[in-house]
């Protein structure tokens, strides 16, 4: 039997008040309805569909990557039955199982949605439903039961007190035998407290038709958690932070603080190595084993081989740091930064487009923009390399074991030979051959008996 996805995301999401569309919104470095498409991934769908409306253009600009999905719009948001109904051209002819997620239920497992396709199918039901027991159902829609039978399902808006007080819930989450579907959806009447089309309606249209209305259950109800509000989307936050560190735990590495560790979805940590607390691996990070993280790290779309150890307060973005090197404490390693097995890059460090080589070192107070350092090279305090010169950036070179007295500037374009050395304070302008002296400082003049002789003209 062929299975078709479609997910809702026309909404407006009022209840975030925020001016960026709702399943755009940001969990572990994905925007939910990300996670809702990974987890529908995994089914192997036939076609995947995203019904969009409110910020239609931004929502489609942001699931460009996606190249396969299909989109319908629903222009004006008459409420989630009339969402799925402007899905009707794009699965026009096709027959089999209809899966009908929300783009704003970001945690819903790929095992889920296979075992509600299996029941669905199992008891060839027209309309399979996801619900979960929660203790503070607020919000949700409810499962209405006669004799044990899903007879309908209630807005929490529209709900009697007594049907308030029920604790099971409707995920938004369906299976749909696509044949009778967009024949009846066009039955269920607006209404409501706000005069929409409930896509839950089908429920009393389905049972007065005699057509099958099955529901599974999910033990964790986290699972389904919708996201409606900002304090929402923060609780979610929290649950997926937590059950990240615990794979991350499961594998070897030790959090000393979970609470305090933010680590996104795809990435990824090798055993042993330690995590303090106030940690941030974002994007696609890759961090190798025996490594050591202290408190206050940020790390965004970079590589760290093993053994790697970065000190407080570190920046590193979009770069790559071999094994054995030491990074910080404040440094700031930002795009295209390289760093050599066993280097050091020391506190108050910033790089930009920068190699290191293996075992050197900038140990304090430096700049290195769009430069090449070879290997075993030593970058004293207070260098600073001049690579932009107010319209366009210009490359600088060191080589092997060259060393740079403190306080240097190199203006770049500018090379330094292997085995160099550049003299304290020197402000270099042209290059310096391989094992040379570079020197470019003016000539200290002391003046003897100077300051005597001063205050001798003050007094008189
Ligand atoms: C919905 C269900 C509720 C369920 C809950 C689970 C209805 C009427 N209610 O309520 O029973 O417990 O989800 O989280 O279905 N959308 C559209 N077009 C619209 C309206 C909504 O595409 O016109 C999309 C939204 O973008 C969202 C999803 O449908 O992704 C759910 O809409 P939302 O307004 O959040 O419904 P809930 O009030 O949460
Ligand atoms: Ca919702």
């Amino acid at each position: 039997m062929s299975r078709h996805v479609l997910i809702l995301a026309a909404g407006q999401g009022t209840r975030m008040r925020s001016s960026q569309p709702k399943v755009l919104h940001r969990l572990a470095g994905l925007a939910l309805i990300e996670h809702v498409l990974r987890a529908a991934e995994a089914m192997n769908p036939a076609t995947t569909g995203v019904v969009v409306g409110h910020q239609a253009t931004q929502v489609q600009a942001g699931l460009v990557d996606r190249s396969s999905l299909r989109f319908a719009v629903q222009s004006e948001q008459f409420g989630t039955g009339h969402a799925l109904l402007q899905a009707a051209p794009m699965l026009q002819g096709q027959r089999g199982t209809l899966v009908v997620l929300s783009g704003d239920v970001p945690l819903v497992r790929a095992a889920t949605l296979e075992r509600l396709v299996a029941t669905h199918e199992r008891t060839k039901a027209a309309f399979t439903v996801v619900t979960a027991q929660v203790a503070r159902p607020f919000g949700y829609g409810r499962i209405v039961r006669t004799e044990g039978r899903l007879t309908g399902i209630v807005e929490e808006r529209d709900a009697s007190d007594a049907q308030r007080q029920l604790k099971e819930i409707n995920s938004g989450i369906y299976a749909f035998d696509l044949d009778p579907l967009f024949d009846a959806l066009q039955e269920i009447p607006r209404g409501g407290a706000v005069n929409e089309i409930y896509l839950p309606g089908l429920v009393t249209i389905y049972r007065s038709r005699g057509l099958p209305v099955e529901t599974i259950d999910v033990s964790d109800p986290d699972e389904v958690r919708g996201i409606n509000s900002q304090t929402e989307l923060a609780e979610v936050r929290r649950i997926m932070r937590q059950s990240k560190n615990e794979e991350l735990m499961a594998a070897g590495v030790t959090i000393e603080d979970p609470a305090t560790t933010y680590v996104d979805v795809d990435v990824t940590v090798g055993p042993d190595t330690v995590i303090h607390p106030g940690v941030f691996l974002e994007g696609r990070t890759t961090v190798g084993a025996r490594c050591e993280l202290h408190a206050g790290v940020r790390i965004v779309d970079s590589t760290l081989e093993d053994g790697v150890l970065v000190n407080n307060h570190c920046v590193i973005q979009r770069s790559r740091i071999a094994e054995g090197a030491r990074v910080g404490p404040f440094a700031h390693l930002r795009e295209g930064t390289v760093v050599g097995a066993e280097a050091k890059i020391g506190n108050f460090v910033e790089t930009k487009k920068t190699s290191l080589g293996r075992g050197s070192k900038a140990n304090h107070l430096t700049y290195l923009g769009d430069t090449s350092v070879g290997d075993g090279a030593n970058v004293g305090a207070g260098t600073i390399t001049c690579n932009y010169d107010g319209v366009n950036k210009h490359a600088t070179a060191i080589g092997h074991n060259a060393f740079i007295g403190s306080g240097t500037q190199l203006v770049a374009p500018v090379s330094v030979g292997d085995g160099a050395y550049i003299g304290a304070g020197s402000c270099i302008t042209e290059d310096v051959p391989a094992g040379a002296l570079g020197v470019a400082r003016g000539r200290q003049v002391n003046k003897t008996e100077w300051a005597p002789r001063r205050r001798d003209e003050q007094d008189s």
